[in-house]
This record gives C-alpha cells, sequence and structure tokens, in this order.
C-alpha cells in the first residue's frame, strides 16, 4: 500500500530523515518507534506532504505521491492525526468532524460517518456541542482520530495518539487502534511508548537520527536486546 524508498528530507540545512526505507502492506499495523528528535513526525508529515522530501520516493497504492500537498494525500485516503492533536479548540467536536469531512457535500453521508465515529467514541456524541478546547487530552485525542475517520481514510497515521495520558486511556486508544485495523484500515503508528506500539503492531521499524536501524514482527521487535535496552527499559 504505502512504501518508502530512500526518502530524504530537510529543515534549511538539517537533514531530519537519511534515506528512509519503510513499506506498510494493506491491513497492517505498522509502527515505526525511536527516541526524540528521531524523525519519527518527519516521517508522517513527508507521506502526508507537510514535509518536501528532497531525495527518495513515497509510492501509495502504486502512485508516486512525494511532494504532493497534504490536501491531496488527504483526498487519496491517507488521514494523518498529528502529534499534539491539532483539533480546532473553538469550534464544537460536531464542527470539528465536520471539518474532517471537508470534502464530502451530502449531509446524508456527513451524518452517517458521525455516527460511525460516535460508534468508536461514544463520548464524543455526549460532549457533541463542547468546544474541543475545553476537553481533556484524552478526549481531544479521540475527537482528533474520530476527525481523521471522517474522511473514511484507507492509511491512518497516527503521531503519538498515547503522549500525556493516563494509563487506562492509552489502554482505550489502542484497542481501538486494534478494532479499526480488523475493521480494514491500514495503520501507521508512531509512538514513543514502544512496548504497547509493538504489542499491537504486525511489524515496527527503529529509527535513530534519521535512519532506520532495526525492523521485524511486533513480537520479535519486543524481545530484541537493543530495543529492551534502548526503548523498552
Ligand atoms: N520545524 C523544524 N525546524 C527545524 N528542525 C526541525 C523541525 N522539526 C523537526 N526538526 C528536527 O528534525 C529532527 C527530527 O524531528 P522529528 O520531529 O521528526 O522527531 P520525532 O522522532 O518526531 O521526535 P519526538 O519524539 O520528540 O516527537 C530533529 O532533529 C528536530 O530537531
Ligand atoms: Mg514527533
Amino acid at each position: 500500500m504505502l512504501q518508502l524508498s530512500n526518502v530524504e528530507s530537510y529543515y534549511g540545512g538539517i537533514q531530519a530523515l537519511k534515506g528512509v526505507d519503510i513499506v506498510v502492506d494493506e491491513g497492517e499495523i505498522v509502527t515505526l518507534i525511536g527516541s526524540n528528535g528521531a524523525g519519527k513526525s518527519t516521517t508522517l508529515k513527508s507521506i502526508s506532504g507537510l514535509v518536501k522530501i528532497k531525495a527518495g520516493s513515497i509510492v501509495y497504492k502504486g502512485m508516486e505521491i512525494s511532494n504532493k500537498p497534504a490536501h491531496e494525500t488527504t483526498l487519496l485516503g491517507i488521514a494523518h492525526v498529528p502529534e499534539g492533536r491539532r483539533i480546532f479548540p473553538k469550534l464544537s467536536v460536531k464542527e470539528n468532524l465536520r471539518m474532517g469531512a471537508f470534502s464530502v457535500k451530502d449531509k446524508q453521508v456527513v451524518q452517517e460517518r458521525m455516527e460511525r465515529v460516535f460508534h468508536y467514541f461514544p463520548k464524543l456524541k455526549d460532549r457533541i456541542e463542547q468546544k474541543g478546547g475545553t476537553m481533556s487530552g484524552g478526549e481531544q485525542q479521540m475527537l482528533a482520530m474520530g476527525r481523521a475517520l471522517m474522511l473514511q481514510p484507507n492509511l491512518l497515521m497516527l503521531d503519538e495518539p498515547s503522549m500525556g495520558l493516563a494509563p487506562i486511556i492509552v489502554e482505550q486508544i489502542f484497542e481501538i487502534i486494534k478494532e479499526l485495523n480488523r475493521e480494514g484500515i491500514t495503520i501507521l503508528l508512531v509512538e514513543q511508548n514502544a512496548y504497547q506500539a509493538l504489542q499491537i503492531a504486525h511489524r515496527g521499524y527503529v529509527i535513530q537520527t534519521g535512519e532506520i536501524k532495526l525492523q521485524g514482527n511486533g513480537s520479535d521487535l519486543i524481545k530484541n536486546e537493543e530495543v529492551r535496552e534502548a526503548y523498552l527499559a
């Protein structure tokens, strides 16, 4: 479904990705783990088109998508839930969700998709008129994911969905990620919470200073000595 080959990305003169190779097959949960500043978010931004790539290629469903702007990758079915959630704080839950389906004109379809989101996140339905910015961290994460689901994406990219959340909420979020995947959505999950991410992932990649250092099955990486020392200590 998605193939990154030798991707290089820069911020000005700083090289953040130094030739990244990642494959995501349809139906998989793939996780990308690594420490602060390793290049996880930059990888997702390079895919969704928020950061330009200087070299390499990104192929999605057989189509070269490198350096396509973000609104185009969105329309191709790639949803990116950024680090830190970035919901619209002054808009209500309902309005935030509507923004997710900006390309859909049919009100009936928007309504159906919203009901689908409420199936995963019943709490959002209870809070439908509440302003996004007044929700708890966990609720905002659910709203950010709900907004992405309004696109009915084929590929859902999540950047540190567990960040700053209580263990019980993290548990819920990871359960929902598994459920979304069972229902056919391919997932690319960026996490610092390596243990939990590797537990739900089919495969994982470890990125270090802009380079992929290790890759393998989720269960193999959990057992890997290097991974244990660096990320699961
Ligand atoms: N807007 C920016 N301008 C300049 N440098 C940046 C910018 N964003 C990221 N970088 C640099 O690019 C590198 C990769 O950053 P990136 O945000 O992808 O890391 P990350 O793995 O997501 O880290 P974290 O776990 O802290 O979110 C880092 O060295 C970072 O300092
Ligand atoms: Mg990041």
